[in-house]
């Protein structure tokens, strides 16, 4: 859903600063990804469909790679620093400094709740401007509501605060109605009550959730969106539910393509970057990624066992089994089974990259086949072309690349090495078992390999008594039995 309308009263603050210390890992928490993007990404892109007049992201840990990340995917974004102090309040309260003259609607959001659509979040703007309130948070209802922040109710049901899970007593444990990470505050409220919040708590921390009960105390209006669909709040801390969030995202892009006219046999075990585009009447069969900026046209069967990265696929193509990245394959051309095809191959339409067969950076023309056991580099293959099985080009003599460059219509036998730089005319034929040093000229046959000498009698004089021997004079017998037999009938 996009919505591209400006909401100048609207500014968007994405917590991007933890370590994301259950991670365990090198990299920050918010750059991990899922579906080709990093989480931080995922969150850039909806408040963006959502117009705001700002978008604020506070970094901190690692912070020179968060930013560059975020600029690289937005540039318009305001990076704040964090200081030494810790925790989600104090995150937005510097946030709010690099905005000191606005005065709207603050929406923040998490850099590691990555699931959350701009539909859902629009409409929790909405609810807070409907309703007046001071504070308006998403919550969600969760089976297992460990380690999130819970929303403690009066009885009359009113939001009074949230409570993190390592402050919570052993009956606000067993709330299951959880705080998505996610709010829409007053400006002016938050500005205040943020600077009345302390660090006296579990984790030493200036909680962003203590404006909540603050506000409240004071009088003011706050009040909880329920989600209706509890999984959008999935909050990554770990590994596992980095997968997990992973295989949502999968399936919701999964859906969205097969909604858009493309048969995709088994979602489990398909996986589609965000960033991919898959054309009507689209076939994908079992294990395969289509990952990256890769794009499938119209009616093509992509895998089973195929990954796609950075490819383009032209109409009615078919890969099978293969693994490529930055290729074009063109309209009716055939990949695979078991190809892989690296940057720089161009395959056109009608064209086969069939078996046991590698490329890079290579054109291969208008309906021509490298059908078997090849490797392809460097060159430059013409149309109609079929190369023998097991054509090699040796493109690289320790120091440097060299091009092949091979015409139309050219037919070679099995089995050829071509030496590198070479050119093959329009036209010319090569031998089997042909190793190409020299330029062969338009309609030639080029032969390279000595004629054969058979000499009789070999395996008698030097292998008497073996079994290849007997099997040789077995078949000298039987052959002149049915020479004369053929004598008498003849
Ligand atoms: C937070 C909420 C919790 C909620 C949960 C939802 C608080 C105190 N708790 O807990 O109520 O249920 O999210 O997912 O807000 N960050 C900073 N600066 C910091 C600390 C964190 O920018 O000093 C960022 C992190 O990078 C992360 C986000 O804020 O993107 C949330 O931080 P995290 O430590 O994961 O908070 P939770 O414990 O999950
Ligand atoms: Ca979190």
């Amino acid at each position: 859903m996009t919505n591209n309308a400006l909401d100048a009263n609207l500014a968007v603050i994405i917590l991007a600063a933890g370590q994301g210390t259950r991670m365990k890992s090198a990299l920050p928490k918010v750059l991990h990804r899922i579906g080709g993007r990093p989480l931080v990404g995922h969150v850039l892109d909806t408040a963006r469909d959502l117009g705001p007049g700002h978008v604020v992201v506070v970094v901190r840990h690692e912070r020179d790679l968060v930013a560059d990340a975020v600029t690289g995917i937005a540039d318009e974004v305001i990076v704040v620093d964090q200081d030494e102090i810790p925790g989600t309040g104090r995150a937005v309260e510097v946030s709010l400094a690099a905005i000191p003259d606005f005065a709207g609607d603050v929406l923040v959001l998490s850099g590691d709740v990555p699931l959350l659509d701009a539909g859902t979040l629009g409409a929790l703007v909405g609810d807070h401007r409907a309703s007046g309130a001071a504070v308006t948070l998403l919550s969600a209802v969760l089976p297992d509501a460990t380690g999130y922040g819970r929303v403690i109710r009066d009885p009359d049901g009113s939001v009074a605060r949230v409570v993190e899970q390592k402050d919570a007593s052993a009956a606000e444990a067993a709330v299951t109605e959880i705080n998505a990470g996610v709010y829409v505050f007053r400006s002016t409220v938050l500005r205040t009550e943020l600077a009345r919040v302390g660090t006296d708590n579990a984790q030493g921390e200036k909680y962003l959730t203590d404006v909540i009960g603050l506000a409240r105390a004071g009088g003011l209006p706050v009040t909880a969106s329920v989600v209706a669909d509890a999984t959008l709040t999935l909050g990554v801390n770990d590994r596992a539910q980095l997968a997990e969030a992973g295989r949502l995202l999968n399936a919701r892009t999964v859906r969205r393509w097969q909604l858009a006219g493309a048969t995709i046999q088994d979602p489990a075990t398909t996986w589609i970057d965000v960033t991919a585009t898959l054309a009507p009447d689209v076939t994908v069969l079992p294990n395969t990624h289509i990952l990256r900026a890769t794009t499938v046209a119209v009616g093509a069967t992509i895998g089973p066992d195929t990954s796609l990265e950075d490819c383009e696929v032209g109409e009615n193509a078919t890969v099978r089994r293969a693994d490529a990245t930055l290729a074009v394959i063109g309209a009716n051309a055939t990949v695979g089974p078991f190809a892989y095809l690296r940057p720089g191959t161009v395959l056109a339409a009608g064209g086969k990259i069939g078996t046991f067969v590698e490329t890079k950076n290579s054109t291969i023309g208008e309906g021509s086949k490298v059908p078997h056991l090849s490797y392809i580099g460097d060159t430059t293959i013409g149309r109609g072309v079929n190369l023998g099985a097991g054509a090699i080009t040796a493109n690289y003599d320790d120091v440097t690349k060299h091009r092949t460059e091979i015409g139309d219509e050219v037919h070679s036998g099995s089995h050829n090495v071509f030496v590198a730089p070479v050119r093959i005319g329009d036209g010319a034929k090569t031998g089997a078992g042909a190793v190409i040093r020299k330029d062969v000229p338009p309609g030639a046959l080029a032969l390279s390999v000595a004629p054969q000498r058979n000499i009789e009698g070999w395996v008698d004089n030097h292998r008497p008594g073996t079994a290849a021997a007997a099997a040789a004079a077995r078949s000298r017998s039987a052959q002149e039995q049915g020479d004369g037999a053929q004598e008498e009938h003849g």
